[in-house]
């Protein structure tokens, strides 16, 4: 490559390189001005000297304005005081083109300007920084699964039913046959994957038409579903675990800078790689209770109950064995308490709430069977799940996790529209 990244600008110390980027900002005093440029992959001063330099390369300073693009060369020199500790001492600045006006200063703005502006506001540093990090926990996933015999299988965003529930179906005509509608979570698919392949992952959007309008909720959102043949609740939960503890190191590795951009509490992110506690949904609720929730015996937690739950908690808290009716069709039942079921929700610390939810399949035909004509679930259009228990079946276990709920718990940030970079919600469709 004909130029450096400013990632990689360590190894040309003392050398003369070009880089290519934008005007992040600059400050003049004098015979001297500072260009602080960034490309991308980092952001570094460049320090522009009357004495040293055309004075045609000089005045560009009065040209160039916020995110003008730009290619400059000059020498880079390891300076301890600078951010990135290299500066480049400025020899020819070639412009691309100037900016013009940006509306997004380095100022503060209103969140409905930024989210009207988010093709621009992706540029700022605290969103470059929370976008490296989901790449962080995008690949940190991904490595975990593939060290762990998972196999890639990518199931259908056009199904012809729902996997959790028909309240947060999006609907789309589908030719002659009627409606299709946009996948809630591949899980279903994967189950007749894993009888093929043993283990499998898919990652990918899936769609909720969620009218919920909270910091944790997007109409189409990023899920990892992995789905194991053989592996039973336990085992389950330990994969989740291992997984989250994983991706939890792989962003302390790798994001340290991205987070101190953001502020993150980077000793609470520490102490959360620890064992993960567990409760029942019933002691959940008796627990709850004493800390002034008014919850049901057979509900599911708010956002206030999950914010309670984990206030003193440093590591992720597993809430099982739920109360079947609150719970998806597919889950398996407790041996111990047929009203239960082995599900699992995992709620992560500092009031980040659910990041992962997973079960045990019921992998026995006449239970699943009866559960669905329990729950009048159009039997004709899952007659391929149910035949997975007729050819074979075998106990299995899986989850899915929320991508931007994990990066959203992992960078700090309060709402989950930073999380994803272009997010849709009930209220947002633009850019
Ligand atoms: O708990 P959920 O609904 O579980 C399933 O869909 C299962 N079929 C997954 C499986 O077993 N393979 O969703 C899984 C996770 C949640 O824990 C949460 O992190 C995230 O997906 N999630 C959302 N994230 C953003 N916006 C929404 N509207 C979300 N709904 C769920
Ligand atoms: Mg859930």
């Amino acid at each position: 490559m004909s130029w450096v990244l400013v990632k990689d600008v360590e190894d040309y110390n003392g050398r003369e390189v070009t880089l290519k980027g934008w005007v992040y900002n600059k400050r003049s005093s004098g015979k001297i001005w500072f260009l602080i440029l960034r490309d991308g992959t980092g952001i570094i001063q460049g320090v522009v000297l009357k004495n040293e330099v055309s004075e045609e390369v000089f005045n560009k300073k009065d040209e160039l304005s916020q995110e003008s693009s730009i290619i400059v060369k000059g020498l880079i020199h390891e300076d301890k005081r600078s951010p990135g500790g290299y500066e480049i001492v400025v020899r020819n600045i070639q412009i691309l083109q100037v900016a013009e006006d940006y509306p997004i200063a380095l100022k503060e703005h209103g969140v409905e300007f930024l989210m009207d502006n988010r093709h621009l506001w992706l540029r700022s540093r605290k969103q470059w920084a929370i976008l490296r990090i989901r790449h962080t926990v995008y690949y940190a996933i991904t490595e975990y699964l593939n060290q762990n015999a998972f196999v890639r299988f990518d199931s259908p965003l056009l199904t012809p039913n729902a996997c959790e529930g028909t309240t947060t179906l999006f609907t789309v005509p589908y030719f002659d046959l009627g409606n299709a509608y946009l996948s809630q979570s591949g899980q279903l698919y994967l189950e007749a994957g894993i009888m093929s392949l043993g283990r499998v992952y898919d990652f990918g959007p899936v769609f909720r038409a969620e009218k919920s309008k909270t910091r944790k909720h997007l109409t189409e959102f990023w899920m990892m579903d992995a789905e194991a043949a053989f592996v039973e609740h336990d085992e389950n939960l330990k994969i989740q675990e291992e997984l989250i503890r994983f991706v939890i190191n792989a962003v302390l590795g790798k994001n340290r800078a991205d987070l101190e951009i953001l502020d993150r509490d980077i000793e609470q992110l520490q102490k959360a790689d620890a064992p993960f506690k567990r409760m029942t949904h019933k002691e959940a609720v008796v627990f709850l209770r004493t800390k002034g929730s008014d919850i049901d015996d057979n509900s599911d937690l708010g956002a206030k109950d999950e914010v309670l739950l984990t206030e003193n908690s440093d590591v992720p808290i597993f809430v099982e064995k739920w109360p079947k009716e609150i719970k998806a069709f597919y889950m398996k039942r407790d041996k111990e308490n047929p009203d239960l079921v082995l599900g699992a929700d995992l709620i992560a610390p500092e009031g980040f709430g659910e990041i992962i939810g997973g079960s045990q399949r019921e992998d026995d035909y006449d239970l699943l069977y009866k559960r669905m004509v329990a729950e009048d679930m159009p039997l004709d259009e899952y007659q391929w799940f149910l035949d997975l228990r007729k050819y074979g079946s075998v106990p299995h276990s899986g989850f899915g996790v929320g991508l931007e709920r994990l990066v959203q718990w992992m960078s700090g940030v309060v709402h989950i529209r930073e999380a994803i970079p272009f997010a849709r919600t009930i209220y947002r469709l633009r850019p």
